[in-house]
């Protein structure tokens, strides 16, 4: 499936797409992924939002900072577009990127960031051609398989408190190791542990 088909999948029976594809995860995602994971230094979200990967950084102890284009919340420390960027801000980068740029963003983190590299993204990439041919060229060591599946509302559904209901679409953390050479862990990541 093509990336415009994807995103057309992803939207479509839920909400009008938002521009910036800012699109927000449940809090337990990010909190999950910290308490499986653990990370060497600084976590830096070039694509951070209203800030929910930093939070939960935040909380897991590590020392964080966060980009994006549009500053929507208090974690937005500066203001750029993350494809032009050619200088790390933390050791590793952890995000849910926007989905129209995600693969052009993997490729980018990839070549800028020392430590780790995390980001959520749809678990068919797994299944798609063209990644699975990339996959192989980079150092993909694990991947989380999230359960329940996240349900991801506009930022503006979020800001006007409505509850979103349960997601239709299966997400999954890609984590990247700078200098693994291996096969990829495949696990499961439950909200409650
Ligand atoms: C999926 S949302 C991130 C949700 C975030 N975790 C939160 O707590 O709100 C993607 C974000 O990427 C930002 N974005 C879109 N294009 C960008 C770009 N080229 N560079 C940096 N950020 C970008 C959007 O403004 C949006 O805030």
């Amino acid at each position: 499936m093509s990336a415009v088909a994807e995103k057309k999948e992803l939207n479509a029976h839920l909400w009008e797409r938002h521009p910036e594809d800012w699109y927000v995860e449940p809090y337990w995602c990010n909190r999950r992924l910290f308490e499986e994971e653990a990370f060497e230094g600084g976590i830096w979200d070039p694509s951070c939002g209203l800030g929910r990967v930093l939070y939960s950084a935040d909380a897991a102890g590590y020392p964080v900072t966060g980009s994006d284009i549009v500053c929507r919340s208090g974690f937005c420390d500066e203001l750029f577009d993350f494809r032009t960027c050619k200088r790390p801000r933390a050791r590793n980068i952890v995000s849910n990127p926007p989905f129209s740029y995600a693969e052009l963003f993997v490729r980018h983190a990839l070549g800028i960031a020392d430590g780790k590299v995390a980001f959520l993204l749809p678990l068919q990439w797994l299944a798609s051609e063209t990644r699975a041919r990339f996959f192989p060229s980079t150092p993909l060591r694990r991947v989380y398989i999230l359960s329940p599946r996240p349900s991801m509302p506009p930022g503006p559904v979020i800001e006007a408190n409505v509850k979103p209901g349960g997601g239709k679409k299966d997400f999954a953390w890609y984590v990247w190791e700078q200098g693994y050479e291996g096969t990829p862990e495949l696990k499961f990541m439950h909200r409650e542990g």
